[in-house]
């Protein structure tokens, strides 16, 4: 079987699942506070089916997202299906998922135990009421702590905690995040916001850049370098010291895309190629029509073939996603 690549020569390794749109938070960045659109869910097994087919076709990384992954019923018994699956050199598939952390006090051992490797939990403040403020939920700090002591009792390696900047809002808490990383043993990842919210509230002066989060923790302590993966998406560094790893990820600075090796998958099974796709594909679509793996093999090759040369955020005439970013999947 071919290996997933596009018309730019770009191996398409990494795959990602939303298993639902539906998040117990409403940050302030990604929702509108009110209920807003929902899009389907399929069944456990037709996700695992599509992730069958993509291994087949060189798939080798699954992270699980959504909204929020871990509201999804039975997300425990869906790790155990994919830790199943063989890449094409007949290793299994690195697992990971990505989670506001609120429910993972209590799953993450089971999900270790299930074959989930690593966990990203998104927390966009270390200090209870501004993470409040950020969240617009009253009780989810502590449980979001316990969450990530959990995941670190349980073996899940590296637990990293992603954490998106706004300028007038958390911007404040650059230097706390990187105490945070030292004293909690976690990697602190920072990502520049991109335009992915359900209302329209971005815009180039709120994004913190790469630039500006080195230029504070600088001022904290010095920073070093630590070489990072082609197709990694995060800068990555280390303090003076050698304690500490902290991350930054500038889709809107310092695009990455001529390395992308990313596509998505949505609830509702639909194929996204880029985050700022115009248009999905209906993969289940496929399924419905009674269609063979192999036709969803031959499908997902001809989708991921046209996948976007790259985004165009800050240039004049950027056309807004299709979905925000709630309703694609992280
Ligand atoms: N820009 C950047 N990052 C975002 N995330 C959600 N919305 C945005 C945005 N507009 C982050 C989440 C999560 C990860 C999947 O993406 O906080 O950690």
């Amino acid at each position: 079987m071919e290996r997933l690549t596009d018309k730019f020569g770009r191996p398409i390794t990494d795959l990602r699942i939303a298993i639902t749109d539906r998040c117990n938070y409403k940050c302030v960045y990604c929702r509108t506070g009110n209920q807003g659109a929902q899009y389907a869910e399929l069944p456990f097994a037709d996700y695992a089916r599509m992730a069958r087919v993509f291994a087949g076709l060189g798939i080798e990384k699954v992270r699980i997202t959504g909204g929020e992954p871990l509201l999804r019923r039975g997300v425990v018994g869906f790790v155990e299906e994919l830790a199943g699956l063989r890449t094409l050199d007949d290793r299994p598939l690195d697992l990971a998922i990505t989670t506001n952390g609120h429910l993972l006090a209590e799953l993450a051992q089971p999900l270790k135990d299930a074959g989930l490797r690593r966990v990203t939990v998104s927390m966009d403040a270390v200090e209870p009421e501004r993470f409040a403020r950020i969240t617009r939920v009253s009780n989810g700090f502590h449980a979001v702590l316990a969450g990530i002591r959990a995941s670190q009792k349980a073996g899940l390696d590296p637990v990293k905690v992603n954490c998106v900047l706004l300028r007038g809002f958390n911007d404040d808490q650059i230097v706390e995040f990187g105490k945070f990383a030292r004293d909690q043993g976690v990697v602190v990842r920072f990502i520049e916001f991109m335009p992915l919210e359900e209302e329209r509230v971005w815009s180039p002066e709120i994004v913190v850049t790469l630039a500006e989060v080195l230029e504070r923790m600088r001022r904290f302590r010095p920073l070093v370098e630590i070489p990072h993966a082609r197709s990694e998406t995060a800068r990555r560094y280390t303090f003076d010291d050698g304690v500490g790893e902290i991350g930054i990820i500038a889709p809107v600075s310092q695009p990455f895309c001529g390395h992308c090796s990313r596509v998505r998958v949505t609830s509702d099974g639909k194929i996204r190629t880029c985050l700022f796709s115009l248009f999905d594909h209906d993969l289940h679509e496929v399924m419905r029509r009674g269609g063979a793996d192999e036709d969803m093999a031959a499908y997902i090759g001809q989708v991921i073939a046209h996948k976007e040369a790259r985004h165009h955020i800050g240039e004049p005439g950027f056309e807004k996603p299709s979905r925000s970013m709630v309703h694609i999947g992280g």
